[in-house]
């Protein structure tokens, strides 16, 4: 028996399938880790784009922590759904491009968060210069995770 096959057999994952309550409350639980993480990223993204100008960037910083926990949420949640039918989802082409979306999406608020973010009041200003690869890479972390959202959804159809 494969790993895959030794995981949708536990307990867990059995109870995942036929409980009545249990895949509906952890794919809520779910989308509400989507909204903290992709709610928060979205509005720092657009910021680093500069819309709105006016918005100070240092206080966005305090956000990143909701940010965290919703990941948190989501990678233990994720774990749970992809229990119940592992084999099916990790054969899923879609279900891995929806990962790399994800990762990809962390890797680029790693990188945000401590090049733009981090780095005091200098990007505070209306008028201060977000450096192009910054806004490039805001740009691509809106893509990963409007890749994610979509591949994620499209995943329940296959
Ligand atoms: C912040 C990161 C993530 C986002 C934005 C995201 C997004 C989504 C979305 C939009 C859905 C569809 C919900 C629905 O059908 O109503 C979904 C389902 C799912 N996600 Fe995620 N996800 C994330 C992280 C993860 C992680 C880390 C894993 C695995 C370790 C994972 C595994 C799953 C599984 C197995 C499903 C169920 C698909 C189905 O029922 O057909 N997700 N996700």
């Amino acid at each position: 028996m494969s790993i895959l096959e030794a995981i949708q057999n536990t307990g867990f994952a059995d109870w995942m399938r036929v409980s009545e309550w249990g895949y509906p409350i952890i794919l809520t639980l779910h989308s509400i880790g989507l909204a903290m993480v992709v709610g928060v990223l979205f509005v720092i993204d657009l910021r680093i784009l500069g819309v709105p100008r006016s918005l100070p960037i240092l206080p966005l910083r305090q956000l990143m922590t909701l940010v965290w926990l919703g990941f948190v949420l989501n990678l233990i949640t994720g774990l749970c759904l992809f229990s119940a039918d592992a084999v099916k989802f990790f054969e899923s082409p879609t279900f891995r491009f929806k990962l790399a979306s994800v990762f990809a999406g962390v890797g680029l608020a790693v990188f945000l968060s401590s090049s733009v973010l981090g780095v005091g009041d200098k990007f505070d200003r209306r008028e201060a210069v977000i450096p192009a690869r910054a806004k490039v890479f805001a740009s691509l972390s809106l893509l990963m995770w409007l890749a994610a959202i979509c591949l994620g959804r499209y995943v329940a159809y296959e």
